[in-house]
């Protein structure tokens, strides 16, 4: 039991090395990206349609780079994270602009899908930076999760930001890239990274769980002084 609690405050895709780099960088080198992911937020759903809208947050770790008045304009929000650490910190971040506590689940998605959203009938879904880092954590199961994922959306409100690419390699700073379609990788490499420039990067493989025509947005994050991602963005 307490080796399965450990696990999950260290696990890889979040926990207290994630902790602790968001509340050094999330108000210097994270805040054009939170600024950013704000924007992108308020234009899915805005603080008149909040506050007739519960929300559900998929592994949103403290919500370190979410906006503390656009989550505290809906009329409720609920959360599963594995990571136990999160609803402690979630509160200290943006207790005081929630109008009512979150209903925390510590649990797995993958597990508790089905169940999660069947007791959360009419919740909007927000996908916070998890769908592209779901094969990484258990490729498997994340495989057999994605196949069913876009059924079990149908007639929700849903929007996810996920990594698309991660790497050393710097990104140049560049405004946001809104993109009628999926992009490809030559597009977002011209906008993100200087001409010429070369090394290593990790694509995010994402099965096509999403349509693939429909409007995309683009942004850079410095996640670390060595480590930056390309986040995507696609809503319903
Ligand atoms: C990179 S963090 C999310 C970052 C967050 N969007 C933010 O704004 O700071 C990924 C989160 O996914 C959670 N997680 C990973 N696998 C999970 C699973 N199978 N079920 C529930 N939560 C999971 C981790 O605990 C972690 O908090």
């Amino acid at each position: 039991m307490a080796g399965k609690l450990w696990s999950r405050i260290l696990n890889p895709g979040g926990g207290l090395r994630y902790h602790s780099r968001a509340l050094r960088y999330r108000n210097s080198r994270w805040q054009d990206y939170r600024q950013q992911l704000a924007s992108w937020l308020e234009e899915w759903t805005s603080a008149a349609e909040a506050a007739s809208t519960d929300l559900l947050l998929i592994a949103p770790s403290a919500g370190h780079c979410l906006p503390s008045t656009w989550l505290g304009s809906f009329r409720s929000v609920a959360a599963i994270d594995l990571d136990p650490m999160a609803r402690i910190l979630f509160r200290r971040l943006h207790g005081a602009s929630m109008p009512a506590p979150v209903g925390w689940i510590a649990s797995d998605v993958f597990q508790e899908w089905e169940a999660l959203l069947a007791s959360h009938p009419d919740h909007a879904v927000l996908f916070c930076n998890f769908l592209g880092q779901a094969a990484e954590c258990d490729e498997a199961r994340a495989a057999e999760w994605f196949a069913r994922l876009p059924m079990s959306l149908t007639g929700r409100r849903w929007a996810s930001f996920h990594d698309r690419y991660s790497g050393e390699l710097p990104t140049k700073a560049a405004s946001a890239l809104d993109s009628p379609h999926r992009a490809d990788s030559e597009t977002l490499l011209r906008h993100f990274y200087e001409k010429g420039i070369s090394g290593e990067l990790t694509e995010h493989e994402l099965p096509p769980i999403f349509p693939q025509d429909r409007p995309y947005r683009y942004w850079s994050w410095p996640l670390a002084p060595d480590q930056f991602h390309i986040i995507e963005g696609c809503r319903s």
